[in-house]
């Protein structure tokens, strides 16, 4: 499958601020993908997408779209994306029909062809029966799939989702799970940006861990999981324990290895349950007590925490 973007070194510094907000990020999305930003608030996935929808001029680096290059051929790249903006921007008081008419003309969409793509969009978002509602007495959820439609009336290539569930009650966010997954089927590519680790697990064929502007880890959500065995033992530990008891533990059978700063270990494991029996002996034999015991279970939360040693939430 060819590439349909490739990003490449893309770094953003917005002016005034410190450090970038982006800092060197290289990644490529397969056609037919559904691709994943997973970052936790200020990570930079904003920056990314509006760099990438040419919206944001990028500092440094380069990137194409579609097979156009992002600053060169912006006007080729615009035409083929859907963006589908983090904050809503619809018209309160139109009905969801003359919202999306709006943004159709936008788009240079008239006359027949105009309302029938209104039309497929509304159906494709699961609206059709709400069409002549004004906006304003809509669900939150209803709002996003509004906003979904608007970026998927010119048919564009790629899709770009920027926290698409955030605000969203339960039954909206399957429903808009569904949408994504059914459109992909159809076709489309979509990059899908969020700081839920159930959507990216659920959703994404491959996800690129972002923190502070970086990409950590990029992976099938399986791989990124499987890289951390069986689990992570966190274990509270007196400041003052003995260096050969940190050997004794990585010497356990399904330890795979252990890190060690002041007050806390981390194991990770081929299975932290059968693990810990022998973790807990290992101290016994020592006199060493443990102060806390925390059993984290492989999912992409404690990939990012163990790449980070930080929460995706807090
Ligand atoms: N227009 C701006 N001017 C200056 N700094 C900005 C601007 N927009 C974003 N930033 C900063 O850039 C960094 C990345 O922000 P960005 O919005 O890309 O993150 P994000 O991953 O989308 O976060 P969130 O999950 O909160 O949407 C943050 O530190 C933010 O404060
Ligand atoms: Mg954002």
């Amino acid at each position: 499958m060819p590439n349909i973007v490739e990003a490449n070194k893309l770094v953003k510094q917005y002016p005034g601020a410190s450090t970038p907000a982006v800092r060197g990020v290289s990644f490529a999305i397969q056609q037919g993908e559904i691709f994943g930003f997973l970052g936790p608030n200020g990570a930079g996935k904003t920056t990314t997408i509006s760099m990438l929808s040419c919206l944001l001029k990028p500092t440094e680096g380069s990137a194409t779209v579609t097979g156009f290059d992002l600053i060169r051929q912006s006007a080729e790249v615009k035409r083929r994306i859907g963006l589908v903006p983090q904050d809503l921007a619809l018209y309160p008081t139109l009905s969801a029909r003359d919202n999306l008419s709006f943004f159709g003309r936008i788009y240079g969409l008239k006359g027949s062809d105009l309302r029938q793509r209104v039309d497929d969009a509304l159906k494709m978002v699961g609206l059709s029966d709400r069409a002549g509602d004004a906006v304003e007495t809509f669900s939150g959820g209803m709002k996003r799939r509004v906003n979904i439609a608007a970026g998927l009336l010119h048919k564009p290539e790629v899709l770009f989702l920027d926290e698409p569930t955030v605000g969203v009650d339960p039954q909206s966010r399957n429903f808009i799970f569904e949408n994504v997954e059914s459109l992909n089927q159809d076709g489309l590519t979509v990059l899908y940006t969020t700081h839920y680790m159930e959507e990216a697990q659920r959703l994404c064929d491959r996800v690129a861990i972002i923190d502070q502007g970086q990409i950590i880890a990029l992976d099938t959500p399986k791989a990124l999981i499987n890289s951390l065995g069986g689990g992570i033992i966190h274990l509270g530990v007196p400041p003052e324990m003995p260096e050969s008891l940190i050997t004794h533990v990585e010497r356990l059978p399904n330890v795979q290895s252990v890190a060690h700063t002041d007050g806390k270990m981390e194991i990770t494991t081929q299975q932290a349950q059968h693990a810990l029996i022998g973790v807990i002996e290992v101290f016994n034999e020592a006199n060493v007590s443990i102060t806390s015991l925390e059993i984290l279970e492989p999912n992409l939360e404690t990939v990012f925490l163990h790449l980070t040693g930080k929460r995706l939430r807090n």
